[in-house]
């Protein structure tokens, strides 16, 4: 007799709490069964994983690809191509954005410029689950009556898409919000119970550094990251932990990468509020180095390919990073994938070359790509070579927690019986003879993405998943990926269970210094 689809076999399982030898039985989508010896009689199918370890399947909550409003400009990646890389490397669910639509008013405003980018997405073969976070950039009025309106626009965008989280910026020309706004956005976030996600860099600071090197004729890629120092993003968490403390509510301040900002981080986590954040690959494994052109071949403006915001900073900051992913300072790890192709990041299409032969970094597109690297990289260089302190805090940081602060945890990011989805990864960091092909270095063409490079070429990797199931269905397996099993759909999340306010949270707000 048939009961399960699938049975895993001689596996080591790895979660956020336990590693133990057991065999998983996964029906209908589901992990329904975890014990030794389940009798392989009962299954369709039957996967040994002998010399595997199994983890729940990633969950990268940062991931940028094509949507209606292009607010970041144009991606290289669809939803389908940045699914696709995301299974070659172990990811099973991506949460990526949709931007507001200014152009639209009214208590569905918000609603409706999710829903566009949800019926895009409808239109492609997703190879895993996807949700939203949406990017707010305008308040629709000034002053209370801003705060009102959004008020009803969050209260509508989770009635009909089940959204629960949103990202402000505090820098970006036409994006910085104003600390009054972040007030007004935070109020209702607290309100709503959404997750408020940071992007913390003090935008001012950052034009007047701008104005001042590009007067000195300093505008190679390089200078960048000179235009945006730690104290940039010191200043930005600082004043945004301040203004959470004032309004009483929780926040995560996404892609840190200063040392200044994971003390304020560490500082207020110790004061017991309730600050998260989250940090990327990039940060432990790059730096402002990768931005220089180095004299050493043709292409003087190599280094825009290593652009991001905050930027990649000094090699000794690396450190922190790393401490602040085993202290519990990060709760998560994403890749703030932002796939510009490199022709259009160098080659004058954002007026890179306009000021000069070097180009003008100012105009080079922020961001790179990462959502098929993060989980490989993560596991070798964080778990195999010791700086992370266990395969645990890996799945914890990249898998559990994610699901956590997101709203979609047990379906994501365990392995409950009765509860998770059967989406796993089965690695196999020790050699084995029957995985062949296992890749030895990270190249491009490895990562299945529609962009034109990788920040990590070259990097040698002893670990990258063998198989990738998803639902219960294998669609990526020994570099393989297997398009009829591309079942993927959109997935409407809960509100939080760490970015709750303590007490009765959805009373309105009174002034805490006045209780
Ligand atoms: O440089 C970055 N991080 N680009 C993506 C957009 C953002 O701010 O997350
Ligand atoms: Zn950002
Ligand atoms: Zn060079
Ligand atoms: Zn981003």
């Amino acid at each position: 007799m048939i009961e399960y689809d699938l049975v895993i076999k001689n596996g080591l399982i790895c979660t956020a709490s336990d590693i133990y030898p057991a065999d998983i039985a996964i029906a209908n989508g589901k992990v329904c069964c975890i014990a030794k010896n389940i009798d392989e009689n009962l299954a369709n199918e039957v996967i040994d994983a002998e010399g595997g370890i199994i983890t729940p399947g990633g969950i990268d909550a940062h991931v940028h690809v094509d949507e209606p409003m292009k607010l970041l400009g144009d991606v290289a990646d669809t939803m389908e191509d940045a699914t696709m890389s995301a299974v070659a490397g172990g990811t099973t669910t991506v949460i990526a954005f949709a931007s507001q639509d200014t152009s639209l008013k009214g208590p569905k405003a918000l609603s409706e410029s999710v829903g566009k980018a949800i019926a895009l997405y409808g239109k492609q073969t997703l190879y895993c689950d996807y949700a939203l976070h949406l990017i707010i950039a305008k308040l629709e009025k000034d002053g209370l009556a801003g705060r009102d309106i959004l008020g009803e626009q969050l209260e509508t965008l989770y009635a009909d898409h089940s959204v629960t989280s949103l990202k402000l910026f505090m820098t970006y020309p036409g994006l910085q919000m104003s600390d009054y706004n972040i007030l007004n956005t935070m109020y209702n976030t607290r309100k709503n119970g959404f997750t408020t996600m940071i992007h913390a860099e003090n935008g001012d600071m950052v034009k007047w550094m701008i104005d001042s090197l590009e007067e000195q004729g300093l505008t190679e890629p390089y200078y960048h990251g000179v235009s945006r120092p730690t104290i940039v993003e010191g200043e930005a968490t600082n004043r945004a932990v301040t203004l959470a403390r004032t309004m009483d509510t929780p926040i995560l301040f996404v892609h840190v990468s200063s040392p200044q900002a994971v003390d304020v981080i560490r500082k207020a986590q110790t004061d017991g509020l309730k600050v998260y954040a989250e940090t990327c690959p990039q940060y432990v494994l790059l730096s402002d180095m990768d931005t220089k052109c180095h004299g050493n071949h043709d292409d003087k403006f190599i280094g825009a390919k290593n652009i991001c915001s905050p930027p990649l900073r000094e090699e000794e900051c690396q450190k922190r990073i790393w401490q602040g992913m085993n202290d519990g300072s990060f709760t998560i790890v994403s890749s703030d994938h932002c796939p510009y192709l490199y022709s259009d990041k160098g080659q004058g299409k954002h007026n890179a070359f306009k000021n000069g032969k070097n180009g003008d970094f100012k105009y080079i597109p922020n961001g790179m790509p990462g959502v098929s690297t993060r989980m490989p990289l993560l596991f070798d260089y964080g778990c195999l070579r010791g700086n992370l302190r266990s395969m645990m805090k890996f799945v914890e940081i990249n898998c559990t927690n994610p699901a956590k602060l997101y709203g979609c945890y047990p379906q994501k990011g365990a392995l409950l019986p009765g509860s998770s989805d059967a989406d796993l990864v089965i690695w196999y960091p020790n050699d084995i003879k029957t995985y062949k092909n296992r890749p030895k270095t990270i190249t491009n063409a490895l990562l299945q993405h529609a962009c034109d490079y990788t920040p990590f070429e070259g990097f040698e990797i002893k670990n990258w998943p063998r198989y990738t199931i998803v639902h219960g269905r294998i669609v990526y397996k020994e570099g393989m990926i297997i398009r009829d099993n591309a079942k993927g759909s959109y997935l409407p999340r809960s509100k939080s269970s760490l970015c709750t306010p303590d007490g009765d949270w959805l009373t309105e707000w009174r002034p805490i210094y006045a209780k």
